[in-house]
């Protein structure tokens, strides 16, 4: 039996808590200072999808100066991390993982992955698949500090549905994600 996640503290400074609505702007801006934002993608879409997918594995962290209780981003609170996880039956999946730059190195990042594989485990995930950029060296060694490891694979992608700027000149066909340079990294 699945429990809905609920608050949780982290290190004291931060609490963790299902992404609301109220939280779209600051969200989107967290990713796009944290240079998760790509052409190809339309952060507003994504966050539409996701909220009828699985809404519950889409997580921020606030910080807890926002008080207890509050449902979500309301006046004083500060999203400063998100998550963005699903279950696909086989696999866990990991997205839009970001901590906001003077927030990092304080065991945001850690706390963010731990709580999305506490509620994929609690689905019963077997394993947690994420995609980093190869050249990303210092998000490779962020996950390994976690326990993660290279899979010996390449990771391929077909768009099905055009977002971004391009998605209008797009013309007919799906605009293939997978065919712009780097794009093997996802938003992880
Ligand atoms: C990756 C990211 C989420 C890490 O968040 P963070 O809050 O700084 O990480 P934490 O403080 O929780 O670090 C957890 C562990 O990883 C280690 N670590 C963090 N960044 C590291 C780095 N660049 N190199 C090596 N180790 C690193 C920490 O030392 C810590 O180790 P410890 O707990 O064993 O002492 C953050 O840097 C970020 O938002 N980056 C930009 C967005 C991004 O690239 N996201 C991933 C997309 S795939």
């Amino acid at each position: 039996m699945t429990t809905a996640p609920t608050e949780r503290a982290t290190a004291g400074s931060f609490r963790i808590r299902p992404f609301a609505v109220s939280d779209t702007e600051e969200v989107v801006a967290l990713w796009r200072a944290a240079g998760l934002v790509k052409p190809w993608n339309d952060p507003y879409l994504d966050i539409e999808r996701k909220l009828t997918v699985q809404p519950e594995l889409f997580l921020v962290a606030e910080a807890a100066a926002s008080g207890p209780g509050s449902a979500g981003s309301g006046a004083g609170s500060t999203v400063v991390g998100s998550v963005m996880a699903g279950y696909d039956g086989h696999r866990g999946w990991v997205n839009y993982l970001a901590v906001a730059d003077p927030e990092r190195g304080t065991g945001l990042g850690r706390a963010l992955m731990a709580e999305v594989e506490r509620l994929l485990l609690e689905r019963g995930c077997p394993k947690l698949n994420l995609q980093v950029r190869s050249a990303n060296t210092a998000v490779i060694a962020f996950y390994e500090r976690l326990g993660y490891r290279l899979d010996d694979a390449v990771s391929l992608g077909k768009r099905l549905i055009p977002d971004g700027p391009d998605a209008s000149s797009a013309s007919g066909g799906a605009a293939d994600a997978s065919a712009a340079p780097g794009s093997a990294a996802a938003r992880g």
